[in-house]
């Protein structure tokens, strides 16, 4: 065909959701850098969105989702338990949808992995596709407190790395 012929797969923008709590602004924060670098890469439509204005059913809309939570007890904090428990009403449609996690914590060695593991898990029950990061912050950016400059490069490179990774799959 000459090229004028856009194929259906082209045409098709792929979805990223990047979904946050936050309380004190930390979390909120890293969500805006991870945005920022997942609206570098062209042909993904970004959307950023508060957890408490995500119904858990909205989910099904995208190709990828980015979830972000402070480290409450070295895990999620409630509404992002929430959303991940009511995802069981679809289970089995998340099957090959991307997902990746960040999470701010108050001390070094307070949980934030910790986590960042416990949001993957789920993703991985789910049947969803998780990357890791052999030279950045392995599992998903951690910040302590307000994102640094350091904190700042890897939530971008989260963004721009995960959009890259929905691009590809289809
Ligand atoms: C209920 C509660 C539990 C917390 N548990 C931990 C914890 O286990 N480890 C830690 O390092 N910080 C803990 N923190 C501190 C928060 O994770 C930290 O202040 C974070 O940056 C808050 O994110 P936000 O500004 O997005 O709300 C806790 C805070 C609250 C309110």
């Amino acid at each position: 065909m000459n090229n004028l012929y856009i194929s259906k797969k082209e045409c098709m923008m792929k979805k990223l959701a990047i979904i946050y709590y936050s309380r004190t602004g930390n979390t909120e924060k890293m969500a805006r850098l991870v945005a920022e670098g997942a609206g570098s890469e062209p042909g993904v439509e970004v959307d950023i969105v508060k957890v408490e204005d995500f119904p858990a059913k909205k989910a099904l809309e995208y190709d990828g989702l980015i979830i972000g939570s402070p480290t409450y007890y070295g895990s999620m904090a409630g509404p992002v338990k929430e959303l991940l428990d009511g995802s069981v009403a679809f289970h089995g449609q998340m099957e090959g949808k991307v997902g990746a996690a960040f999470s701010s914590a108050a001390n070094i060695g307070g949980g934030n992995e910790t986590t960042i593991n416990d949001i993957l898990n789920a993703m991985l029950i789910h049947g969803m596709i998780v990357q890791g990061n052999s030279q950045g912050d392995h599992y998903g950016p951690v910040s302590i407190g307000s994102p640094d400059a350091r904190v700042k490069k890897q939530c971008k490179e989260c963004g721009r790395r995960t959009a890259g990774l929905v691009k590809r799959l289809d």
